[in-house]
Order: C-alpha cells, then structure tokens, then sequence
C-alpha cells in the first residue's frame, strides 16, 4: 500500500484519529486510508521501534510474544500513549505523502468534544512533531455532523449522534457552532466487553475481544427479535471450568441482551441532550430529526431504539463510518465558509 501512495500526492490532509479506527482524506483523492489504530511495537535494548500499523497491527493483537506490544495509542477518543501516537501520525503522514517532494501540509485532526486542552494540546503536537505546516482541530461531533450533510452553519438547530469505538458524542448544531453537547466513554469497544462478560457468565467460556466484535457484527442488535430468538452465531473460546478450547452458539435475543446496558447509557445521554436544548432549537429537530453517524450506527435496530425512545426520525448516515474524516476534510477546503467550525485554530 505505501508503494502505490507514495509518488502521488501532496497535499494538505484530514487526519480521524479515533479509537477503533484512523482514517485520512486528501482533497482531490478522497479518503486515501483507513486502518484500525492500533500500532505494534518491538521493545528492544530499551528502545522501542514501530513494526506495524493498522490492521497488520491489529492481527498480532493477543498474540504477540513478550518484546512485542501490539497497542491501541487512543482511548475513548484521545491519546493515552502519545509516544505511539506520536509514531503513528508521522507514519500516517509519510505514508500519503510523496517522499520525494514533502511539503509540509495542512493538517486537521478530529478531537472528542469532551476532550481538555491539555489532551486537545497533546493532538497538536502529535500532528506538529510530524512536520505539519499548520494544524486545526475540529471537535468530532462538528466534523461529523458536516460529514452527514447536515445545515451546520445556518440558523437552525441540527442534531448528530456519532456512537464511535470509544465514545458516543451528541451535540446539537446551529449557526456553525456546538450548541450543547454530552459525550460518554460507551461505544463498540463497550459493547465488545460487554459480549464477552456475558459469554463469560452464562457459559463460562473466555472468549477474546476480536471475537466478540466479530460477534456483535455478525448478530449484535440494539433490542431483542420481536419474535424468537433470532440469528445464531458460532464461537470459539476457552472453557473455564476444563481450559481447554471449545466450540459454542449464541443467538441475538442473547446478545442483544447483554448489549442493554451500553445501549440504555447511549439513550439516556441523547435524552438529556435534549432536555437541554433551547425549544427553538428542540422545535427544529422535530422537524430535522437526529443523524446517527459513527461504526455503531450500523448495529441493527440502533436508529429504531433511539427513535422509540425520543420519538423523533432518526436517519442513519451514507457511510456513517466515514462522515468524521470527510466532515473535517469538508472544514478543511472551505475554511472560509467553515471558520467558525475549528478550533483553536
Ligand atoms: N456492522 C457493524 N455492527 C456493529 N458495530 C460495528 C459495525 N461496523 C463497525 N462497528 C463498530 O464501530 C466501532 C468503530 O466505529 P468508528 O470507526 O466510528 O470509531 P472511532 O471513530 O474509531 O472511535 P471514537 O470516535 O470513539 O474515537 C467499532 O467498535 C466497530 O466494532
Ligand atoms: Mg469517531
């Protein structure tokens, strides 16, 4: 893959720094990678040197001997290694750009809307050390609420929910700016541990991360089939009580029940979003209804749980996992029209 980036570009760059996953779109290319974030290093002699980023990374996860680390450098949407992190944008921005004829770019990096200047401080930094010409930050919940093609900048209330690896974000919008916004530290990685407590707990059987991703993929529900038990799924594990591996099934009302208590903190945030918002704009999101963005946003019935719970439309945006890093692209080539939307800038 570097081979085919390198040689092509250069260009300023939308960098989604996530916790599941890093994404980055060039203007004129549109999003020229996406990769989990998770990065693997060898420790040797004290020093510590990048083998892998990205998926290749994210494989050794579990399974790693012990000079080797396989890390995920965010955590619930901002840096909790920023050394790794720090290796891991300069790798990203090498890695789109020509070697050959580097011009330092402009760079806009996402951040959580909850996040504090200090962990907003670290992002900058991360994004200078890799030679950036100049960074802009955008928070998360603004670049996605652009990337779904929502009215942020007129005089009118717009609503985004974007249920992330690490965090869910909501915010109200209008007149480019964040009106009022709650993020919590539940999203799919919340969900993953979740499926393996339950796995745990009624069959006591220790299954891995991966696979209950795998899992919450393949049968994962935001509620119960109305009827039945819904979709199986096979899954392998070791089995507590003998050690050794086994074989089991689970079926969705299963795992949309031990899916409950992530999904009921989801709701209950989008809830008192709302209790805060100003009538006018209340009035307008009755109107608009909520845009679900963020990898979650495709877990099926999502949009339906939050539709029955605040009784307004709720759409599910074209390509939810994409709308941050195209959103913040978006700011990026029209910082005229968007100025208001970056921060400190
Ligand atoms: N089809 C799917 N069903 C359920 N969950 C999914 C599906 N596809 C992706 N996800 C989940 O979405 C999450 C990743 O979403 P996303 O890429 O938006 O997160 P992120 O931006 O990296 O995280 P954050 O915004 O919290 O920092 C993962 O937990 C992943 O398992
Ligand atoms: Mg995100």
């Amino acid at each position: 893959m570097i081979s085919r980036l390198l040689g092509l570009f250069s260009a300023d760059m939308a960098i989604d720094l996530g916790t599941a996953n890093t994404l980055v779109y060039v203007k004129g290319r549109g999003v020229v990678l996406n990769e989990p974030s998770v990065v693997a290093v060898a420790e040797s002699k004290g020093k510590s040197r990048i083998l892998a980023v990205g998926e290749q990374a994210k494989q050794m996860i579990g399974r790693t001997p012990e000079n080797i680390r396989a890390v995920r450098p965010m955590r619930s949407g901002v840096i909790a290694d920023f050394a790794i992190a720090e290796e891991m944008i300069k790798h990203l921005i090498r890695e789109v750009h020509n070697r050959g004829q580097f011009t330092s770019p402009r760079v806009i990096v996402t951040v959580p809307s909850g996040s504090t200047a200090v962990e907003r401080r670290s992002v900058r930094e991360a994004a200078e050390a890799a030679r950036a010409r100049r960074v802009f930050l955008i928070e998360e919940a603004m670049a996605s609420a652009i990337g779904a093609g929502l009215p942020v900048t007129e005089a009118r209330g717009s609503m985004v929910v974007d249920i992330g690896g690490g965090t869910t974000e909501v915010a109200v919008l209008s007149l480019g700016s964040i009106v009022y916004a709650r993020s919590v530290d539940v999203g799919g990685h919340f969900m993953d541990e979740a499926i393996v407590a339950y796995v745990r707990r009624v069959h006591n059987v220790l299954i891995g991360d991966a696979n209950a991703e795998e899992i919450k993929h393949a049968i994962g529900a935001a509620k119960a089939p109305d009827q039945g038990d819904g979709r199986v799924f096979e899954v392998r594990g070791r089995d507590l009580m003998s050690g050794v591996p086994r074989a089991l099934t689970v079926n969705e009302r299963q795992i949309a029940s031990s899916l409950a208590e992530p999904v009921g903190t989801i709701t209950e945030t989008v809830k008192t979003v709302l209790e805060h918002t100003a009538p006018e704009l209340a009035a307008d999101i009755v109107d608009t209804g909520i845009a679900l963005t963020g990898g979650v946003a495709v877990l099926s019935k999502m949009a339906d749980v939050l539709g029955e719970a605040t009784g307004l439309p709720v759409t599910v945006a074209d390509e939810p996992l994409l709308c941050g890093v195209m959103g913040a692209g978006r700011a990026l080539d029209e910082m005229k029209r968007l100025k208001t939307v970056v921060v400190g800038s």
